[in-house]
């Protein structure tokens, strides 16, 4: 048998799920225990195949929209957020309905409210069509929220009144994108009121951190993760310009382009927060085969935020 080639991985941590997404599928999991099947699930739950798929072989049903669901069914918002009007429609029609959005989205919500009732016009960072962006832009009325995407568009944008402003941003952006384009809005509008603390999270932060730390001292990095989960996007753009040479985002250990890594000596592993430990373990395993591993995992921070499913799931039915 001829030898395999050595290979160090370095594998990032903080990695994978974090408490929004894990209290998310918690969700579902619980709606279906006490309702049972079908439990309508507006929208991916969380950006992810693998999740979805393992969801609706127990009863989920995935839609894009409340028309599609029975007004005898639950409901669950996925944890990216939803406009307000959702939940409003949904109490129209007297559904029950769970809401899944992540309290550090929730936490966004309460800010751009806040702002506007203070009278100021708000601006949202994010990307265009992301359903958190949808979302969040979504607590106010059509029009009200102004969003920019590059530093270019703050240059654009046409505002009320330069002097009464706040922004917010989505919670899944590059820590350094995002810098620069507020940046450029504090530049242009000095009185501009943003979030004590970036709106940012916790994990988008800590996962970005890591793969700063391993991507110099690798060839190649893999980020498992999906095409339409936007941290994970993110991890592989930072991977890149943090100095590994070649950053592939892939879903599991099939999509990986194994011609782009031949005579590699060291790889990076991470995932987004959607992608489950088992999609990075197939991925781990995968390389075993071909190449002769040593691990190093690379911890950067340790986390142990964790929040609760809603009450109306911790009550027997
Ligand atoms: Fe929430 Fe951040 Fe995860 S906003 S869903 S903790 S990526």
């Amino acid at each position: 048998m001829p030898t395999k080639p050595p290979l160090t991985l370095y594998l990032a941590a903080p990695r994978g799920f974090c408490a929004g997404v894990d209290r998310a599928i918690k969700i579902v999991e619980m709606a279906l225990e006490k309702w049972g099947a079908p439990v309508y699930v507006r929208h991916e739950i969380v950006h992810n195949r693998f999740v979805v798929d393992g969801l609706r072989d127990k009863g989920a049903v995935f839609v894009e929209e409340l028309e599609e669901c029975p007004d005898d069914r639950p409901v669950i918002f996925s944890a990216h957020g939803v406009p307000k009007a959702v939940p409003a429609a949904a109490e129209g029609r007297k559904m029950v309905y769970v809401d899944a959005t992540c309290p550090l989205v929730s936490k966004v919500h309460i800010e751009a409210q806040r702002h506007s009732e203070a009278g100021l016009q708000m601006i949202m960072i994010g990307h265009a069509g992301h359903p958190e962006t949808v979302g969040t832009m979504g607590q106010l009325p059509e029009g009200e929220v102004l969003l920019v995407e590059t530093p270019d568009d703050v240059a654009r944008i046409d505002v009320r009144d330069p002097a009464q402003l706040a922004y917010v941003t989505q919670t899944t952006l590059s820590v350094d994108d995002t810098a620069d384009i507020v940046a450029a809005l504090k530049a242009r509008f000095p009185t501009i009121i943003g979030p004590h603390k970036e709106d940012i999270c916790y994990a988008t932060t800590n996962r970005q951190e890591a793969v700063k730390a391993i991507a110099p001292k690798c060839d190649a990095m893999l980020v498992v993760g999906a095409p339409n989960s936007s941290n994970s996007r993110r991890l592989v753009e930072v991977g890149a310009r943090a100095g590994c040479g070649y950053a592939q985002l892939v879903q599991r250990a099939d999509d990986i382009d194994w011609r782009s890594l031949e005579g590699i000596a060291s790889i990076g592993i991470t995932a987004g927060a959607s992608a489950p430990e088992v999609l990075i373990n197939e991925v781990i395993d995968a390389l075993k085969a071909r190449f002769d591993v040593t691990t190093e995992m690379v911890e950067t921070a340790v986390e142990n935020v964790e929040f609760k499913v809603p009450r109306v799931l911790r009550t027997p039915a």
